[in-house]
């Protein structure tokens, strides 16, 4: 049977590079489950349905399809053939992807695609809510946080790398955090930390220092795969 390691924690926590050094390192499968969120928005956004109103994007979410193939260690979406890239990375879908995530059948649909990836191998998964909903039965569950301001910085800074925007550190804190509320305080799945999860505040730690301490954290006998 396939081994999760489960990862949840608000924006800007250092989710992302974590998982992706954690699966490198054992050879597990990296999962961004926000990016399946992303798509819907991005879809809902370019076929002009309403984000605001839960029955549209409800009655809309079943149309879209989602293929998921294993590359370069991770898992990678396809939407009509092509990989939505960058896309779905912009301040506009930022802005809407938390209210797409508060409705449920959207959610139900992404839980049984990230369900489903079990059938490729070991998955190191990241998320709002799978400690808690998709995987909470994982015995590698992990709480991942850090200051907002510490979050904001690390987003801007990402931001400007990718030439995806330019905003203020206050404006990205300011979205940030508009997001959080969403994502903690929606009647379905809302981010928490699980009980039973390890929690790291990554604000004063180096990413090489939270991947050590999520390693060290796994069941001893998953660990024998370190190379
Ligand atoms: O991690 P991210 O910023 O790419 O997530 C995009 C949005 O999707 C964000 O508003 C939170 C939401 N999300 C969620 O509700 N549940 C998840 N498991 C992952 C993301």
């Amino acid at each position: 049977m396939s081994r999760v390691i489960a990862i949840d924690g608000p924006s800007g926590a250092g989710k992302s590079s974590v998982s992706r050094r954690v699966g490198r390192e054992l050879g597990f499968l990296h999962v961004d489950s926000g990016a399946l969120y992303r798509i819907m928005t991005w879809q809902c956004l370019e076929r002009g349905i309403d984000t605001s109103s839960p029955a549209a994007v409800a009655a809309f979410a079943p149309s879209v399809a989602v293929e998921c193939r294993v590359e370069d260690g991770a898992i990678a979406y396809y939407v009509n053939g092509e990989p939505p890239g960058e896309r779905i990375r912009m301040p506009e879908i930022n802005a809407n992807a938390s209210q797409v995530a508060t409705v449920p059948e959207v959610r139900a649909r992404i839980t049984a695609i990230l369900r489903g990836l079990v059938a490729h191998g070991d998955l190191v998964v990241e998320g709002r809510d799978i400690t808690t909903a998709v995987f909470p039965d994982s015995p590698a569950r992990f709480y991942l946080t850090a200051s907002a301001e510490a979050r904001a910085r690390r987003r801007q800074k990402e931001e400007i790398e990718k030439g995806i925007a330019n905003q203020s550190a206050e404006a990205v804190k300011a979205s940030l955090l508009a997001r959080d509320k969403i994502d903690s305080t929606r009647k379905c799945a809302p981010l928490r930390k699980a009980d039973g999860a390890l929690e790291i505040d990554s604000s004063d730690m180096t990413l090489e220092q939270v991947v050590e301490a999520v390693l060290e954290a796994l069941p001893a006998d998953w660990r024998n795969d370190l190379a």
